[in-house]
């Protein structure tokens, strides 16, 4: 990690930097795991003082006792804001001027810029960084968050006006999702643990499923979710992501760009997601009449057809993979909060068995991270009845006395010492927004599309079953069985 580095948040007053970026700073920090002389720079169009900045810093951190006051306090001394416009080089010299005042007597200057920003400003600031402090003596970096785009073109031009001020090494592009402790155990499971190598493929899975459950709608994000919808929020990049992962071959080296490579390929061998493996929905009202449905919310036009909810097959043409459905499942306002990857295995020859359940294994992303696999067992007794059971890797439990870093101080430690494997390279976006781009403009364009309504705090459209069961996917949970760590909240574990 580079000694007299300075991180410059641009976007600073707005709500990504309060609620994850200043979190995550200040998390590692405390930990120690920042360069001793670290300074955090913020930077926005609000005008405010330095207390005020400074209430904003602290606005979502926590402080359970006198240490961590301490902490946040020297952490706050380390901090500093300027106002500026995100389009005036005048702006952008009077940070300019403020940086060369932090770093006087300094050798080297290595600056980070984290762009927090809307993606209507993310172009000119890119511009106006490079053209006014571009750091002359030290290493640069770019941390940039998504949106990237809308679909390939609008990725594509975004890119574009990256490439002539920022090369690739310099660019970190944030999936926070790759930032995650399960996302990342993915590939120790698959490739560190022989069983599991074995059996990862079209021979012995038969259907796998990447869910994404939120039991809150857009409250207050209305306005640019509408822009969006659940497959650009999620699907393409954060499920995505979790698949890539789940599929890609085994890297030759756990560096960066034999990670990513690997991932590119599996990306390329996908064809683009065909509009008859997907059906959307979006929300309405709750059954007890409680909670608003998505169109209710102001800031989203009142013939919005912005899919809240989807559910569509991928296909991976290749030799492990050939005629494999990995099904995506991604809600907003629905029963339940989860993100899990639920690998299903194929039927058990049949013979001595009826109908015996199929084996599946859960990968528990959120909340009460797991990992857990359901097994056929022999019900203790006389008798040879069989009952499912599960072998239980309950993080809580298993490793009790280690904490789980926040996705976001991963990534931001990953960036500050340079390391890309948690990060989307350029071709691997590409490739990203190549497999949903027809999908999106085929949702966009063809107006007679409504997507299905299902009520806040629900499962989900009412069809959903019969689409996943299309598949191929078997449910054993309505044979009576339950993970038994379901029911209980985290914090009694
Ligand atoms: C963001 C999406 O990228 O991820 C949000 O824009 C979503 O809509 C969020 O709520 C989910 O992240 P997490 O870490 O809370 O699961």
């Amino acid at each position: 990690l580079k000694e007299d580095t300075v991180v410059i948040v641009l976007g600073a007053s707005g709500d990504l930097a309060k609620k994850k970026t200043f979190p995550a700073l200040f998390g590692l920090w405390r930990n120690g795991f920042l360069p001793k002389n670290i300074r955090v720079v913020g930077y926005a169009r609000t005008k405010m003082d330095h207390a005020e900045f400074l209430k904003r810093v602290q606005s979502h951190i926590k402080t359970p006792t006198k240490e961590y006051e301490q902490q946040l306090e020297d952490f706050c001394k380390a901090s500093s804001y300027v106002s500026g416009q995100y389009d005036k080089d005048e702006s952008f010299q009077d940070l300019e001027k403020h940086l060369q005042e932090l770093e006087k007597g300094q050798k080297t200057t290595n600056r980070v810029f984290y762009m927090a920003l809307p993606p209507s400003v993310f172009i000119p600031v890119s511009e106006h960084l490079k053209k006014n402090n571009y750091p002359k003596n030290g290493i640069a970096r770019i941390i940039i968050e998504k949106p990237f785009g809308k679909d390939l073109a609008s990725s594509r031009e975004l890119g574009n006006a990256l490439k002539p001020n920022w090369k690739e090494e310099e660019i970190f592009r944030i999936d926070h999702y790759l930032g995650k402790e399960m996302v990342k155990n993915i590939l120790i499971l698959r490739f560190g643990n022989e069983f599991f190598g074995a059996t990862w493929n079209r021979n012995h899975i038969d259907n796998v499923q990447i869910t994404f459950k939120e039991p809150f709608g857009t409250e207050g994000r209305g306005g640019y979710f509408d822009e969006f919808g659940i497959i650009r929020d999620v699907m393409q990049n954060h499920l995505l992501q979790i698949l890539t992962l789940l599929a890609m071959e085994r890297p030759i080296s756990f560096s960066a760009e034999d990670i990513r490579n690997e991932k590119v390929r599996v990306l390329r061998g996908m064809p683009s997601i065909e509009p008859k493996n997907v059906i959307i929905g979006q929300y309405e009202k709750s059954l007890d009449g409680s909670k608003p449905g998505y169109k209710e919310d102001d800031t989203v036009p009142k013939e919005s057809r912005c899919p809240t909810f989807a559910s569509m097959v991928a296909y991976i043409k290749n030799e492990r993979w050939d005629g494999v459905p990995f099904i995506l499942k991604a809600g907003k306002a629905l029963n339940e909060q989860k993100t899990e990857v639920r690998i299903q295995f194929k039927d058990v020859t049949s013979g001595i068995f009826k109908d015996i359940p199929r084996n599946e294994l859960v990968i528990r992303v959120q909340p009460n991270e797991s990992v857990y696999i359901k097994m056929n067992s022999k019900l203790p007794g006389l008798s040879m009845q069989t009952v499912v059971t599960e072998l239980d890797l309950t993080y809580r439990r298993r490793f009790s006395d280690l904490k789980i870093p926040e996705a976001y101080e991963s990534l931001i430690l990953d960036a500050l010492k340079g390391d890309h494997s948690n990060f989307v390279r350029d071709d691997e976006l590409d490739a990203s927004w190549r497999i949903f781009t027809p999908l999106l403009h085929y949702l966009d364009e063809n107006k007679e599309i409504i997507p299905m309504g299902y009520p806040y705090g629900s499962r989900g459209p009412a069809v959903l079953d019969d689409f996943t069961s299309s598949y191929g996917y078997k449910f054993a949970d309505a044979a009576g069985y339950q993970w038994p760590q379901h029911q209980i909240e985290p914090n009694k574990l």
